[in-house]
């Protein structure tokens, strides 16, 4: 979910508006804001896009300087106009948006109903908003420090009452929030995002603060209230992202913009003439020669990454590394000791996903540090990581992730190569930088597949399910191939390993069941080629995608060939695109809302 508020001397709602819009990535179930002048509290809300809640104040405006905003990812309760924020107490007096969840919902709204209070809404959400009636007679930033002292779970909040026109009272609590002030006005958002362009300071709020604003002033204070001074944020401000150009979709656009991001990604992370990664890179001093054991996290496509990252980080450098999802790693936490000369290596293109930065803080509080792999200046990972290596890929707008990805294999490939010691990693990793130095073209030309994957899409459209197999980093490779088919094209995409087929799935396969099939390394395609005769005399319709000569895929219906990697360890840099691709034209074949998938949010901000 994303929250935005604004006060000043001008109308809030088209501020309101603008900053949710840039907020969407964060869910687009519903959306709505609420407004306040002299004439009191005025509260709009839809199901659906900012766009559709636009439509609606054109028809119903609202008048007023200060205002909150929200656009939804349904977490308690469906997508309905009474779940939408913001949420109001019985009599309508005041007004709470929420990113987060408040765990003690239940409890909390049992003691309120006893005491007479009637809810309209399904959220925890509007227990906040009960709360802080009963503390009606209380000024705006006490009430709101006693309402949190009840109230456990994560927060980004933000309050506004009708009897008090143009002022915000927020506090946020394991879950992002911004303020940003000019002479005339001040704002807040769960993200700097929106900021950007408007406010002229900026400030991230941490942890159990609380902020105040004014038009001109935004104060943050802390838990107990004692003012808080402090300096604007100097991250760089992030380049919007352009429009779809010459593309139909972002997602088709972003697929184009992967070479880019390889290239930036590279930039200044290697030093060509010495055949090495720069210095800039190492993991500051004593961490990188003692490492005993990394853990790589991340959440659905960056997830997919950290396999390929664990892979990388054992073949070029030779430390023991475990890909783990990172709900995973924050649940099971590493034993006292065994975090020991570890590292865990976050990985998220947001740096805001939920379960990243609660893995992220779990290993910090057990000592192990945190190398953060991260698209976004500025997020939230960014700021709490130990050390960070940003993904260059530039702002990703469509949901389902894809040059990102491509950049954080890039990212993961640097790390790999900045850990190899040893005379024999020595050899690998100038043969692996030699492959790298190659990797844009590489990837550019995997592009060239775009017909055949159209192609291709056609014969896909229409099915039930699909199969995807691989060997070992193939696997890896198509889970995420599998994950895109079913963010975008809502088609049911299994992933599995090769050698696991005749251990059960193949069961599944009849006449002429799809079977996508990945094969990027030169030993290993002699035993695939057996896995994929076992299915395709059962009658699967065998697809392959290889860069390797004379690959003996008989029984493939179609073989693909992607171009030269470079190096073998580098073959899933010019897997993705093409993938990327057929899931794109598979959704577009079946009329799929391709960019904003449904029940889906580019970046998932509860655990
Ligand atoms: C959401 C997005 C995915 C993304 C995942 C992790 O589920 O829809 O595309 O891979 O979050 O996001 P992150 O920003 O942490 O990489």
């Amino acid at each position: 979910c994303g929250i935005m508020g604004f006060t000043g001397e001008r109308p809030a709602a088209p501020e309101l508006l603008a900053g949710l819009e840039r907020l969407e990535y964060r869910g687009y179930d519903s959306a709505g804001l609420a407004v306040t002048s002299s004439a009191g509290l005025q509260i709009r809300r839809v199901v659906g896009r900012v766009e559709a809640l636009a439509r609606l104040l054109e028809q119903d405006p609202v008048a007023g300087a200060a205002g909150i905003g929200h656009t939804r990812w349904a977490t308690h309760g469906r997508a309905s106009v009474e779940n939408a924020h913001p949420q109001t107490d019985c009599d309508g007096t005041l007004a709470v948006v929420h990113n987060g969840i408040i765990e003690n919902q239940e409890e909390l709204r049992a003691g309120l109903e006893d005491r007479g209070h009637r809810f309209r809404s399904q959220t925890d959400t509007e227990v906040v908003a009960h709360l802080l009636e009963e503390e009606a007679d209380a000024p705006p930033m006490e009430a709101l420090q006693k309402v949190l002292q009840q109230v456990r779970g994560s927060y980004a909040l933000a309050v506004i009452w009708g009897r008090r026109p143009g002022l915000i009272v927020a506090a946020r609590h394991r879950s992002p929030l911004w303020v940003g002030q000019d002479q005339e006005a001040a704002w807040l958002a769960s993200d700097v995002q929106p900021l950007l362009g408007g406010a002229r300071e900026l400030y991230p709020l941490d942890e159990d603060e609380l902020a105040l604003l004014t038009p001109g002033k935004a104060q943050i204070v802390t838990r107990d209230g004692e003012p808080v001074e402090r300096q604007p944020d100097k991250s760089p401000p992030e380049v919007a992202a352009a429009g779809k150009g010459e593309f139909a979709h972002f997602m088709l656009k972003e697929i184009h913009e992967a070479p880019r991001a390889v290239a930036r990604t590279l930039e200044g992370h290697v030093d060509w003439s010495r055949g090495r990664v720069a210095e800039g890179l190492l993991l500051p001093g004593g961490q990188r020669r003692g490492l005993r054991r990394l853990w790589l996290a991340g959440m659905g496509t960056a997830y997919h990454a950290c396999l390929l990252g664990a892979w990388w980080v054992e073949q070029i450098a030779g430390i023991p590394a475990r890909a783990v999802l990172a709900s995973d790693f924050r649940d099971d936490p590493p034993r006292e000791g065994e975090g020991e000369r570890g590292l865990l290596v976050a990985v998220s293109q947001s740096g805001e996903t939920a379960d990243t930065l609660e893995a992220a803080r779990a290993a910090q509080a057990r000592g192990i540090p945190v190398y953060a792999l991260c698209n976004v200046p500025g997020s939230t990972l960014a700021r709490l990581a130990d050390r960070v290596l940003m993904t260059r890929a530039g702002t990703e707008v469509a949901v389902a992730a894809t040059k990102s990805y491509v950049a954080q294999m890039v990212g993961l490939l640097l790390l790999a190569l900045a850990l190899a010691e040893g005379e024999e990693g020595r050899v690998r990793r100038s043969q692996v930088l030699d492959g790298l130095a190659s990797s844009v073209e590489a990837v550019s030309r995997s592009l060239a597949l775009e017909p055949a994957m159209a192609d291709l899409s056609r014969r896909l459209v229409r099915e039930r399910a699909v199969y995807l197999v691989g060997r070992g980093p193939d696997h890896a490779a198509t889970l995420e191939a599998a994950l895109k088919l079913k963010e975008v094209a809502y088609l049911h995409a299994e992933a599995m390993a090769a050698a696991e087929l005749k251990h059960g799935s193949l069961a599944l396969i009849e006449e002429g069941t799809a079977l996508l099939a990945l094969s990027g390394r030169a030993h290993l395609a002699a035993r695939l080629a057996s896995n994929l005769r076992e299915a395709a005399s059962r009658g699967a319709d065998v697809f392959v995608w290889t860069h390797l000569d004379g690959a003996p895929f008989q029984a493939a219906r179609r073989t693909y060939r992607l171009p030269d990697p470079g190096h073998e360890l580098l073959a899933p840099l010019v897997q993705a695109p093409p993938l990327q691709l057929l899931a794109y034209y598979v959704g577009l074949g079946r009329g799929t809302e391709i960019d904003r998938p449904r029940n889906l949010a580019k970046s998932v901000t509860v655990e």
